[in-house]
Protein backbone atom coordinates (compact mmCIF):
# COMPACT_ATOMS: atom_id res chain seq x y z
CA UNK A 1 0.00 0.00 0.00
CA UNK A 2 1.40 3.69 -0.84
CA UNK A 3 0.73 6.60 -2.02
CA UNK A 4 1.99 7.39 -5.18
CA UNK A 5 2.77 10.98 -6.67
CA UNK A 6 0.18 12.73 -9.54
CA UNK A 7 1.76 13.47 -12.41
CA UNK A 8 0.38 16.94 -13.43
CA UNK A 9 -0.56 18.76 -17.11
CA UNK A 10 2.47 19.18 -18.57
CA UNK A 11 3.96 15.95 -17.95
CA UNK A 12 4.77 14.62 -21.09
CA UNK A 13 3.62 11.00 -19.94
CA UNK A 14 0.09 11.94 -19.20
CA UNK A 15 -0.39 12.72 -23.33
CA UNK A 16 0.84 9.15 -24.36
CA UNK A 17 -1.52 6.13 -25.58
CA UNK A 18 -1.69 3.77 -23.01
CA UNK A 19 -0.88 0.33 -23.51
CA UNK A 20 -3.86 -2.71 -22.45
CA UNK A 21 -2.88 -5.00 -19.61
CA UNK A 22 -2.04 -8.47 -20.57
CA UNK A 23 -4.14 -11.12 -20.15
CA UNK A 24 -1.95 -12.94 -17.93
CA UNK A 25 -1.20 -9.83 -15.74
CA UNK A 26 -4.91 -9.60 -14.66
CA UNK A 27 -5.25 -11.49 -11.28
CA UNK A 28 -1.82 -11.04 -10.44
CA UNK A 29 -0.02 -9.75 -7.15
CA UNK A 30 1.63 -7.40 -9.49
CA UNK A 31 -1.75 -5.61 -10.50
CA UNK A 32 -3.49 -6.30 -7.00
CA UNK A 33 -0.70 -4.11 -5.59
CA UNK A 34 -0.63 -1.56 -8.78
CA UNK A 35 -5.07 -1.24 -7.91
CA UNK A 36 -3.84 -1.06 -4.11
CA UNK A 37 -2.01 1.99 -4.74
CA UNK A 38 -4.40 3.78 -6.79
CA UNK A 39 -6.91 3.36 -4.63
CA UNK A 40 -4.67 4.49 -1.40
CA UNK A 41 -3.66 7.83 -4.04
CA UNK A 42 -7.94 8.32 -4.75
CA UNK A 43 -8.19 8.60 -1.31
CA UNK A 44 -5.56 10.90 -0.49
CA UNK A 45 -5.45 13.14 -3.21
CA UNK A 46 -9.54 12.87 -2.65
CA UNK A 47 -11.62 12.40 -5.90
CA UNK A 48 -13.72 10.01 -8.11
CA UNK A 49 -11.63 8.74 -10.47
CA UNK A 50 -8.29 7.63 -11.01
CA UNK A 51 -6.39 6.87 -14.52
CA UNK A 52 -3.22 4.56 -14.01
CA UNK A 53 -1.42 7.39 -16.55
CA UNK A 54 -2.19 9.51 -13.88
CA UNK A 55 0.29 7.92 -11.50
CA UNK A 56 2.73 7.42 -14.39
CA UNK A 57 1.64 4.01 -15.04
CA UNK A 58 0.75 3.59 -19.05
CA UNK A 59 -1.74 0.83 -18.25
CA UNK A 60 -5.52 1.06 -19.72
CA UNK A 61 -6.30 1.11 -16.41
CA UNK A 62 -8.73 2.98 -13.79
CA UNK A 63 -10.90 3.39 -11.04
CA UNK A 64 -13.91 5.10 -10.15
CA UNK A 65 -15.81 6.01 -6.74
CA UNK A 66 -18.35 8.42 -6.68
CA UNK A 67 -19.87 9.07 -3.98
CA UNK A 68 -23.77 9.70 -3.77
CA UNK A 69 -26.03 12.37 -2.17
CA UNK A 70 -26.15 16.04 -2.93
CA UNK A 71 -22.61 17.47 -4.59
CA UNK A 72 -21.17 20.45 -6.42
CA UNK A 73 -22.75 18.27 -9.01
CA UNK A 74 -25.84 17.83 -7.98
CA UNK A 75 -27.81 15.17 -6.16
CA UNK A 76 -25.89 12.02 -7.62
CA UNK A 77 -26.31 8.49 -7.20
CA UNK A 78 -23.08 6.22 -5.03
CA UNK A 79 -20.66 4.00 -7.33
CA UNK A 80 -18.69 1.69 -5.29
CA UNK A 81 -15.30 1.55 -5.66
CA UNK A 82 -14.81 0.11 -8.93
CA UNK A 83 -11.95 -1.35 -11.01
CA UNK A 84 -12.19 -1.13 -15.06
CA UNK A 85 -9.20 -3.09 -17.30
CA UNK A 86 -9.03 -2.52 -20.70
CA UNK A 87 -12.41 -0.22 -21.15
CA UNK A 88 -14.05 0.60 -24.42
CA UNK A 89 -16.61 3.44 -24.61
CA UNK A 90 -19.48 3.45 -27.20
CA UNK A 91 -21.64 6.35 -27.58
CA UNK A 92 -25.47 5.17 -27.91
CA UNK A 93 -27.06 8.63 -27.76
CA UNK A 94 -24.55 11.58 -28.93
CA UNK A 95 -26.85 14.23 -27.36
CA UNK A 96 -24.82 15.92 -25.18
CA UNK A 97 -24.91 17.95 -21.63
CA UNK A 98 -21.98 19.68 -19.88
CA UNK A 99 -20.67 19.62 -16.43
CA UNK A 100 -17.90 21.17 -14.75
CA UNK A 101 -15.10 19.21 -14.63
CA UNK A 102 -12.15 18.82 -12.25
CA UNK A 103 -8.54 16.52 -12.74
CA UNK A 104 -6.33 15.34 -10.04
CA UNK A 105 -3.87 15.81 -12.93
CA UNK A 106 -4.94 19.60 -13.33
CA UNK A 107 -5.07 20.90 -9.88
CA UNK A 108 -6.84 24.45 -9.04
CA UNK A 109 -8.79 24.40 -12.09
CA UNK A 110 -12.27 23.52 -12.89
CA UNK A 111 -13.59 23.68 -16.59
CA UNK A 112 -17.27 23.12 -18.77
CA UNK A 113 -16.85 20.13 -20.90
CA UNK A 114 -20.20 19.20 -22.57
CA UNK A 115 -20.17 15.25 -23.62
CA UNK A 116 -22.24 12.66 -25.06
CA UNK A 117 -25.06 11.49 -21.52
CA UNK A 118 -26.08 7.96 -22.97
CA UNK A 119 -22.75 5.59 -23.16
CA UNK A 120 -22.13 1.79 -22.76
CA UNK A 121 -18.72 0.96 -21.29
CA UNK A 122 -16.94 -2.23 -21.83
CA UNK A 123 -14.55 -3.64 -19.25
CA UNK A 124 -12.24 -6.57 -17.64
CA UNK A 125 -13.45 -6.94 -14.76
CA UNK A 126 -10.23 -7.35 -11.27
CA UNK A 127 -11.25 -11.06 -11.67
CA UNK A 128 -10.99 -11.61 -15.49
CA UNK A 129 -14.35 -11.08 -16.62
CA UNK A 130 -15.86 -9.41 -19.30
CA UNK A 131 -18.45 -6.97 -18.14
CA UNK A 132 -20.64 -4.27 -19.22
CA UNK A 133 -22.76 -1.32 -17.69
CA UNK A 134 -24.81 1.47 -19.65
CA UNK A 135 -24.62 5.09 -18.10
CA UNK A 136 -26.34 7.79 -18.56
CA UNK A 137 -26.09 12.00 -17.02
CA UNK A 138 -23.41 12.77 -14.59
CA UNK A 139 -21.66 8.86 -15.01
CA UNK A 140 -21.21 8.89 -18.09
CA UNK A 141 -19.10 12.35 -17.65
CA UNK A 142 -17.09 10.78 -15.01
CA UNK A 143 -16.42 7.78 -17.55
CA UNK A 144 -15.65 9.52 -20.27
CA UNK A 145 -13.45 11.58 -18.26
CA UNK A 146 -11.16 8.78 -16.86
CA UNK A 147 -11.18 7.04 -19.81
CA UNK A 148 -9.58 10.01 -21.73
CA UNK A 149 -6.70 9.92 -19.73
CA UNK A 150 -6.03 6.45 -21.05
CA UNK A 151 -6.10 8.08 -24.60
CA UNK A 152 -3.56 11.08 -23.37
CA UNK A 153 -6.34 13.34 -23.70
CA UNK A 154 -7.55 15.94 -20.85
CA UNK A 155 -10.77 17.55 -19.49
CA UNK A 156 -9.23 21.31 -21.02
CA UNK A 157 -8.95 19.72 -24.62
CA UNK A 158 -12.45 19.47 -24.72
CA UNK A 159 -13.96 23.05 -23.62
CA UNK A 160 -15.39 24.62 -26.03
CA UNK A 161 -15.76 27.86 -24.77
CA UNK A 162 -12.50 28.99 -22.98
CA UNK A 163 -14.27 31.74 -20.91
CA UNK A 164 -15.44 28.49 -19.33
CA UNK A 165 -12.08 27.58 -17.76
CA UNK A 166 -11.96 28.78 -14.45
CA UNK A 167 -9.88 29.02 -11.08
CA UNK A 168 -11.72 27.27 -8.31
CA UNK A 169 -12.17 30.15 -6.32
CA UNK A 170 -13.51 32.14 -9.18
CA UNK A 171 -15.69 29.15 -9.86
CA UNK A 172 -17.28 29.39 -6.21
CA UNK A 173 -17.65 32.94 -6.32
CA UNK A 174 -19.09 33.23 -10.02
CA UNK A 175 -19.76 30.13 -11.39
CA UNK A 176 -21.05 27.14 -8.70
CA UNK A 177 -25.20 27.24 -8.28
CA UNK A 178 -26.15 26.73 -4.62
CA UNK A 179 -25.99 22.95 -4.13
CA UNK A 180 -29.35 21.28 -5.22
CA UNK A 181 -30.17 23.81 -7.83
CA UNK A 182 -30.71 21.95 -11.35
NI1 LIG B 1 -8.72 13.51 -14.69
Amino acid sequence: MAVRRIIKMGHPHLRNVAEPVAPELIGSDDLSSLIEDMVDTLHDYGGIGLAAPQIDVPLRLAIIEIPGGPSRYGDIDAMPLTTFINPTIEVIDPATAGYWEGCLSVPGLRGFVQRPQHVRIRYTTVTGEDAELTLQGFWATVFQHEFDHLDGVLYVDRIEDKTKLVFEEEFAKYWQEPLGAN
